[in-house]
């Protein structure tokens, strides 16, 4: 990594500040030592200019549309490889020898099953929680069942940790959705694969035989892929925040889910598949593109836009040909594909949309792929959850390993009072 300089004079203090560079990708001024050398914080908000860390997982370049999971091409991983095996990517850095993705296949497929109490916890909740709102509780809770996993500090407590979690996730997300429906839950598989065993988990009941569609399996497994770590967006960057305090890899992934949640990140495919469905139909797309770009309209086009990605979210793209081709297999006709392909042409050739670099991001057609593979709106969310697990599992760690981390703790620019007298109530009119 070559540092070079450069210099910020802020009043009459004048400081060199190292210029660090990585493999690829922005370079970053290093301000760690301003506010000590002129007495000033740096301004900014949401983060638009900041790097919070060094991360060897995901390289982004918003201009390109690239994605790179430790180097490899999100397409390539997407379309040659599966779920497992990114997540042993993120994890190890490497990808698995055969014995090795073996090995790691058996060893999360044994950690599938949850303490038994947990389903407990099913009860305390109404039918029509919204799962996520399971999901954060029940996560959490995990901590009350693994004790023997939360010791940050070992580093096979933290593997055992990572395994849990990645091999616990589909299980919860499958419990709160039978819950949901009022079936029985239905316990993983070991002879089936990870994403094979969380659909017969959400879709077999006890009556007869389930069979998972392999179209299906791999679908969904290919959005796993997709949805697996995005470098530090707002969930990841929450997950490494709450484990900078030392708090234990299944309170931290609660803290991601419940970030994740918001419309503004993975909320969004909830979101975009009820706004395809409020707009109905291709002649009403004009109406809505208006709306979104209405300074006096708080209606944005739920799926566009990103805070990195000004050009093609290379996600999306995968995810439009995944849609195109699971609506094709399973001979389905969605009105709402129609629909979004509509808007998305609209939209693209549209001046405001091409001057504020908005396109369509990995939310826009997730939706209806997994609305065909028969998953209600409410559980898009979760399942964005469990594969994100695999991201912030990964990047939990490597905080946990950085020798430059310390727990993070942002200052402020005070616009409040200055210091005043205490005025006794009797006294105030
Ligand atoms: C995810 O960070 C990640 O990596 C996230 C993610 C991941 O994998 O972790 O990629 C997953 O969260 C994808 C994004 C999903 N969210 C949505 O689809 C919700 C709709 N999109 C927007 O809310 C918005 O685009 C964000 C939140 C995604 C990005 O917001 P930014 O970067 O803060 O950009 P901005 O809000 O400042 O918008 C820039 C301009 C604004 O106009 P001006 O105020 O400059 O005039 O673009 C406009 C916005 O009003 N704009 C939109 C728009 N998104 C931005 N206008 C209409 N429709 C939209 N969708």
């Amino acid at each position: 990594m070559s540092v070079s300089a450069s210099s910020i004079t802020v009043g009459d203090k004048n400081v060199e500040l190292p210029v660090k560079s990585g493999t690829i990708g922005p370079n970053v001024v290093d301000i760690g030592k301003l506010y000590g050398q002129t007495g000033a914080f740096t301004f900014d908000p949401g983060f638009t200019s900041t790097a919070s860390c060094e991360s060897s997982i995901t390289y982004i370049d918003g201009d390109e549309g690239v994605l790179l999971y430790r180097g490899y091409p999100i397409e390539q991983l997407a379309e040659q490889g599966d779920f497992l095996e990114t997540a042993y990517l993120m994890l190890f850095g490497e990808l698995p020898t055969p014995a090795q993705k073996a090995d790691f296949d058996y060893r999360v497929t044994r950690h599938t099953m949850v303490h038994d109490q947990m389903n407990r916890f099913f009860q305390g909740f109404r039918r029509d929680a919204h799962p996520m709102a399971i999901m954060v509780a029940c996560v959490g809770a995990l901590s009350a069942f693994y004790h023997d996993s939360t010791d940050i500090s070992d580093e096979n407590q933290r593997m055992i940790a990572s395994l849990r979690m990645i091999a616990k996730m589909p299980t919860l997300a499958a419990m709160a959705y039978k819950y949901s429906i009022g079936q029985p839950f239905v316990y993983p598989k070991n002879d089936l694969d990870y994403t094979s065993n969380f659909l017969r988990m959400c879709f077999a009941v006890p009556c007869e035989e389930f069979q998972v569609n392999p179209i299906y399996a791999r679908a969904l497994d290919k959005i796993f892929i997709l949805h697996a770590d995005h470098e530090q967006n707002a969930s990841t960057s929450t997950v490494r925040l709450a484990g900078s305090s030392g708090a234990n890899p299944f309170a931290c992934i609660a803290a991601g889910i419940a970030c994740l949640w918001g419309p503004a990140h993975g909320g969004a495919n909830e979101a975009a598949l009820k706004m395809l469905m409020e707009i109905g139909t291709p002649d009403n797309v004009a109406k809505y593109v208006a709306k979104a770009k209405d300074k006096n309209d708080p209606f944005r086009l739920m799926g566009f836009g990103h805070r990195v990605y000004k050009n093609y979210d290379p996600r999306a793209r995968i995810m439009q040909k995944t849609t195109h081709e699971v609506l094709k297999e399973l001979n389905i006709k969605d009105d709402l594909l129609e629909v979004a392909v509509q808007l998305e042409k609209i939209a693209l050739e549209d001046e405001y949309f091409i001057e504020k670099k908005l396109y369509p991001n990995i939310d826009f057609y997730s939706g209806i792929t997994l609305k065909a593979l028969g998953f209600p709106t409410s559980m898009f969310t979760v399942l964005f959850a469990v594969a994100r697990t695999t991201g912030w599992i990964a990047q939990w760690a490597e905080m946990i390993q950085d020798p430059a981390q310390k727990i993070g703790r942002p200052r402020q620019l005070y616009v409040g009072p200055a210091q005043r007298e205490y005025v006794a109530i009797g006294q105030r009119d």
